[in-house]
């Protein structure tokens, strides 16, 4: 089947039976959350116009048990596991060129959404999600039983791949990760493509990774920017600026000129590799200005709309550093992709531009590096 028949063939209702509405605005805290339940007449409405709309459908909050949820008001806790956003879900699963008959392997499968669409595609028994929280892994289990298309989802660490049915010709994580874990190139079949998001602390930048295992049996990867990626895995801290926003406000800094125009959203090679060369920043995206801000160093920069001038504030100059990774982008000829090499074992992972003395480069960090909060 096709993934647009795929589409008009899985049934939302039953993989997504409940959602959390968000109630309270930015940066409040605690949050405050309503639950519409699918099976009241009075959420009824409501929810089916949210789970066949394009949104993320966010389902469970701390890791809690999905089976006795009470519908009404909630406040506290924070979002563990939710639907993708539709078309980030079609994106990926286009990029994979997933076809009948395929073995997958999706990492962080949550509640199904795209494990269902790759089931589908695939054809039963051949789909398998790795998740690690044991009440979301049981409940979209069920839920995909019910559904009928032969999907596994088993329980586990996502990092760790899932052995006993690798190979994989179609590997795609539905978690953004600092690097790739050995064990998903090392269940990647000849002829097989892996699709993961590179996260860094930042949210604001995230990389697309696309591998590809050749018939001969090497691992060529490309790494591109994208407006959005997947969120990190479970734990994984991201820096947040809106928290700064009435500092910025109050005191956006000291004027001085700037050459640096403020870079389209769209730059993505431009922004993608600022996230690694220029690490620790995170943007406010505001609908006038660019405003960057560097939390651990109480350090920001507030540009544009261009007229030739930033405010910088705090110890680290944020606009210099994007200054000159600007410079060094152009002068690599601003790409657009990167090449990543990916050795199997857990050799390092170096991302360049290209060959020369002005390609950028950079190194993946590892994953024992990762900032991961307790669960
Ligand atoms: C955003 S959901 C994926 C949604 C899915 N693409 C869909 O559309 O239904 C990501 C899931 O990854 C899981 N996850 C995060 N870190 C993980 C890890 N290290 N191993 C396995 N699962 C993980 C979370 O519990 C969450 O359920």
């Amino acid at each position: 089947m096709l993934l647009r028949d795929a589409l008009l063939h899985v049934r939302r209702e039953v993989l997504l039976p409940h959602a959390y509405v968000r109630v309270s605005g930015p940066g409040a805290d605690p949050i405050v959350w309503r639950l519409l339940d699918g099976t009241h007449p009075e959420d009824r409405q409501e929810w089916l116009e949210l789970i066949h709309s394009d949104e993320s459908i966010l389902i469970q909050r701390d890791g809690e048990a999905l089976d006795a949820l009470g519908r009404g008001p909630v406040t506290g806790g924070h979002m563990t596991s939710m639907s993708t956003y539709t078309p980030l879900t079609v994106e990926a699963l286009q990029a994979m060129a997933l076809g009948p008959g395929q073995r997958y392997l999706e990492l962080g499968p949550g509640p199904g959404v795209s494990l269902a669409l790759a089931a589908t595609i695939t054809g039963p028994g051949l789909a398998t999600g790795v998740e690690r929280d044991t009440h979301m892994a049981a409940f979209a289990q069920r839920n995909l039983d019910r559904l009928g298309l032969g999907a596994a989802v088993v329980e586990g660490d996502a990092l760790e791949g899932h052995e006993p049915r690798a190979p994989y010709d179609r590997i795609h994580s539905g978690i953004g990760v600092p690097r790739v874990p050995h064990a998903w190139v090392d269940q990647l079949a000849r002829g097989g493509r892996l699709l993961t998001t590179l996260a860094t602390r930042t949210p604001s930048w995230p990389g697309h990774l696309l591998a590809t295992r050749t018939p001969a049996g090497t691992v060529e990867a490309v790494l591109r920017g994208r407006r959005r990626g997947y969120r990190p895995l479970l734990g994984y801290r991201w820096l947040n600026a809106v928290d700064y926003r009435a500092r910025v406000t109050a005191d956006p800094g000291t004027a001085r000129p700037t050459r640096l125009a403020p870079p389209p959203d769209d730059a993505y090679g431009f922004w993608l590799a600022a996230a690694y060369l220029a690490p620790g920043l995170v943007r406010d995206f505001q609908p006038t200005t660019m405003t960057v801000v560097a939390p651990e160093d109480d350090s920001w920069a507030v540009a544009g709309p261009g007229n030739g001038t930033v405010r910088v504030h705090g110890p680290r100059d944020v606009w210099a550093e994007l200054e000159d990774v600007h410079a060094r982008w152009e002068a690599a000829g601003r790409p657009k992709r990167y090449h990543v090499e990916l050795r199997d074992g857990s050799g390092t992972q170096h991302v360049t531009s290209g060959t020369g003395p002005k390609a950028l480069t950079w190194t993946l960090p590892p994953l024992a590096l990762v900032p991961r909060q307790a669960p």
